[in-house]
């Protein structure tokens, strides 16, 4: 299959597809003291599609995804993420499975039409489906009980995204709601 073809099966995905950056990025993290801290941050992602994907019946097509974050004028990344986007036309479902080298997996799915142009996705911790695994010490002290992704594709080929990290930071009642957004505009 040529790259075009690829992303033609992608459904909504396929606009995804390319190299992305945007430095007006915003970060709400927990603090030294646990308490919270503000990033501003630029980022580089990079979307590759993988074609298809076959679990017996299920037929997938994905793509292979890196991201990579930098607090404003800093020169080693704070944050980076690696997995896939996948669509599952029959289904009318997506998903994006991926992991961030703190030792934390995340399976986020979620319902969409194939020429949507805003999705969302979640994962909740304890599911066996759309779900979250800590390291042991992370489910100690800072445990992912939910994620929450919110994608628009705009109009001038930039896209837009807001997530929220939900932790459940030992010894703290609230969760705190670890956020993250930022607008990428195509470059490649
Ligand atoms: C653009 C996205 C993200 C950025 C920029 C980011 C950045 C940060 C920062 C700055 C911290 C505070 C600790 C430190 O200074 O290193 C932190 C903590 C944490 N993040 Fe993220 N994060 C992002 C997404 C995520 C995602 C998607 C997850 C998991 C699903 C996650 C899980 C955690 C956890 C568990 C901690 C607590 C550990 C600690 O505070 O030392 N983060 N993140």
């Amino acid at each position: 299959m040529t790259r075009e073809e690829m992303i033609a099966q992608l459904g909504p995905l396929g606009p995804l597809a390319g190299i992305w950056e945007g430095g007006k990025g915003g970060d709400v993290a927990p603090s030294d003291d646990r308490g919270i801290e503000r990033n501003a941050y630029r980022e580089r992602l990079v979307l590759e599609p993988i074609g298809l994907v076959e679990n017996h019946e299920q037929k997938l097509h994905g793509l292979r995804y890196a991201t990579t974050a930098w607090r404003l004028g800093e020169a080693d990344p704070f944050h980076e993420e690696v997995g896939y986007w996948l669509w599952d036309a029959a289904a009318g479902q997506i998903m994006r499975c991926f992991m961030v080298p703190r030792g934390v997996v995340v399976m986020a799915g979620g319902t969409v039409e194939p020429g949507a142009r805003h999705f969302r996705l979640a994962a909740e911790v304890g599911s066996a489906t759309f779900g979250i695994c800590s390291n042991p010490f992370l489910d100690r002290e800072f445990r992912t009980e939910r994620y929450e992704l919110a994608v628009t594709l705009n109009t001038d080929d930039s896209l837009t995204y807001e997530e929220h990290t939900w932790l459940k930071i030992k010894g703290q009642e609230k969760l705190l709601d670890h956020s993250d957004t930022n607008t990428l505009r195509r470059v490649g």
